[in-house]
């Protein structure tokens, strides 16, 4: 079973993906964590992150190693597990550039779906998920949340991480990047398409327990 989790930054996706693949005990797959690694190794190499062919050329030239579990994709990049420092504002604020070449989306496209393959079942957590990469999911989710909302989580993960951040600097970086993210790839899917919920005011595990919900509802209703 393939179950995507699409979403802007900070809408929530990362923990309710992570949580609910521990719930239904299959693999989760973060693959925003595919893009940040490439640019942590764009950053370490000096690439220029305007030259979209630089950027390519690095992504075809780095070895990435995805491993998912129930509660946790770990990356690699040339044999390094760089998983911890891909959180990173640094990484957080390069990574859309990368992430716009459609010579690496494809890329990633094509490893996603291989992983999807080898794996069988899958939470898999993106922009891209449901509508790009696995239109054939079985279950198709949307989150979403206000601006505001998103960039008060960013600034707690971001805290709890020890950086010093401001909201103001947060909302500034989600605002850029969702500009640039949504003007390179198909809008997020519809209601209908997917399930669509909107998570400003709800709490974290009521996002997951309605996941597991709609989840469990379809398995039942395609169970003979
Ligand atoms: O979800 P995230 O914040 O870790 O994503 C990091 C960046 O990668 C963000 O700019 C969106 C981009 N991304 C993407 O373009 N396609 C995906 N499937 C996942 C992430």
């Amino acid at each position: 079973m393939i179950i995507t989790i699409d979403g802007p930054a900070g809408s929530g996706k990362s923990t309710a993906a992570r949580k609910l693949a521990a719930r239904l005990e299959i693999p989760y797959l973060d693959t925003g964590a595919m893009y940040r690694a490439l640019a942590y190794a764009a950053l370490q190499r000096g690439v220029d992150f305007e030259r979209s062919d630089s950027l390519a050329e690095l992504a075809r030239s780095v070895r990435l190693e995805v491993d998912c579990g129930p509660t946790h994709t770990r990356v690699r990049v040339d044999g390094h597990d760089v998983s911890e420092a891909l959180r990173d504002p640094k990484v957080s604020e390069v990574t859309p550039f990368v992430a716009r070449v459609q010579a690496i989306r494809d890329m990633l496209v094509l490893r996603q779906r291989q992983i999807g393959a080898e794996l069988g079942s899958l939470v898999t957590e993106g922009r891209d998920q449901g509508s790009v990469v696995f239109p054939y999911a079985d279950v198709k989710f949307v989150l979403d949340a206000s601006v505001q909302k998103r960039a008060e989580r960013r600034v707690q993960e971001l805290v709890a991480d020890g950086h010093d951040v401001s909201l103001q600097s947060v909302m500034q970086n989600l605002t850029t990047r969702d500009g640039i993210d949504s003007r390179q790839w198909a809008p997020l899917l519809p209601e209908g398409v997917a399930i669509i919920i909107d998570t400003t005011e709800m709490k974290l595990s009521d996002v997951v327990e309605r996941l597991e919900k709609e989840v469990r509802a379809r398995v039942s209703a395609n169970s003979p």
